[in-house]
């Protein structure tokens, strides 16, 4: 007999298909769906690129209908969301496929949730907080990074308050993601490195979080041992497609992880970042991940330490705070390797700016699966060692 204790533990996927020319797969799921006029969400600068056109011929094919609605910008607003909504009901649509990064993906996923339950998308903020499930959702991701394309959660800005809110529930998981490394040859190196760094930090976030599991803690580990090898590949040779499957399965692999254990500190304090100062995501966790382990450390030591073995780190210490400096040190070198070298005080942030950041930051829900709860003092200092 064991006194071992096994929590009950779920674990939420949606069905994906990942390889070479998947996104061609759109129009046959749409009909799969049943579905006869579909909204495509996504944004101006994926229009410019050829891809679209590729997307939008599977669903004529098919027979399918669509109207485009591009009007998202990075970290999507809550009124865009309430205009793409009215889109969808004015054009009769009943499907959704969103096509580009994280920030069109979310908008779609908030368009779904307002029009099947009749209400302003700021009014869904939380955990499952929404009763009606959305239209279905077929996602083409063009970023190794947000895994919104596979996650229960979407971020939307709101634009009064000026902060972000996260709104998690089973009822937006997409019902299918299209996952194909082709689009990615001709990500620019800036998106490349910051959506990388992204996923890094979903991984490392679900491995230490108080949500974590056996299941969650394999595709975590994983994936930081894929993307570490292959984002620093993928960044030096952006037309390298296996570099970009790399980095997309490794991708996947993290939003599986984070869907399912939620994040933290990182994330609650990129997001009041990213709400006040509409910085990049994933930019914003990169330059917070070091700081954020020097308080989150000593709570959970023995999941840092194998998180730096799933880096490539050979530890060379003698005790935890030795430890606790090499894996610091790898990380800076992997940022550092997709030039994000910046710190946040040249991006604009001040001292004068943390009290703010810190308020809204102890507000955000993925601060409840933080391994170590901090005060407003403890998020101030956190912003403060990252300036
Ligand atoms: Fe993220």
């Amino acid at each position: 007999m064991t006194d071992i204790r096994h929590e009950l533990r779920k674990f939420v996927a949606p069905e994906f298909i990942i390889g070479e020319d998947a996104r061609l797969l759109a129009g046959r799921y749409a009909k799969n769906y049943s579905v006869s006029h579909v909204m495509v969400v996504t944004d101006e600068q994926m229009l410019k690129t050829g891809w679209i056109s590729s997307i939008l011929e599977s669903l004529t094919a098919e027979g399918i209908q669509y109207t485009i609605f591009s009007d998202v910008n990075p970290n999507p607003r809550d009124f865009e969301v309430m205009k793409g909504a009215d889109l969808y009901r004015e054009s009769r649509c009943d499907a959704l496929v969103a096509i580009g990064g994280g920030s069109p993906i979310d908008c779609a996923k908030g368009i779904g949730i307002v029009v099947t339950n009749h209400s302003h998308i700021l009014d869904f903020e939380g955990v499952d907080n929404i009763s009606v499930s959305s239209p279905p959702l077929i996602c083409i991701p063009t970023t190794a990074g947000s895994a919104a394309d596979v996650s229960q959660f979407a971020v939307i800005n709101d634009s009064r308050r000026k902060v972000k809110i996260t709104i998690i529930s089973k009822k937006i998981v997409p019902d299918i993601s299209l996952i194909d490394p082709i689009p990615l040859t001709t990500l620019p190196k800036g998106l490349t490195a910051h959506t990388g760094m992204d996923a890094i930090v979903h991984s490392i976030e679900a491995y230490v979080s108080n949500a974590s599991s056996p299941v969650t803690d394999i595709h975590a580990l994983e994936s930081i041992r894929i993307l570490s090898k292959y984002l620093p590949l993928a960044y030096q040779n952006p037309e390298n497609l296996h570099y970009r499957y790399q980095t997309l399965l490794g991708s996947l692999l993290a939003g599986l992880a984070f869907s399912n254990a939620s994040l933290g500190i990182i994330h609650a304090m990129a997001h009041s970042l990213g709400g006040e100062y509409d910085l990049t995501h994933g930019e914003c966790n990169a330059l917070l991940l070091e700081s954020a382990i020097e308080f989150n450390f000593s709570t959970c030591p023995d999941r840092y330490l194998s998180i730096g073995r799933a880096l490539g780190v050979d530890y060379q210490c003698s005790d935890a705070e030795q430890c606790k400096g090499e894996l610091i040190q790898a990380l800076t070198k992997l940022r550092e390797s997709v030039g994000i070298v910046q710190r946040f005080r040249q991006i604009g942030i001040s001292m004068d700016c943390i009290p703010d950041l810190a308020r809204n930051a102890i507000r955000d829900p993925c601060l409840a699966t933080n391994p170590r709860e901090p005060d407003i003092r403890d998020i101030e200092q956190i912003y403060a060692r990252a300036l």
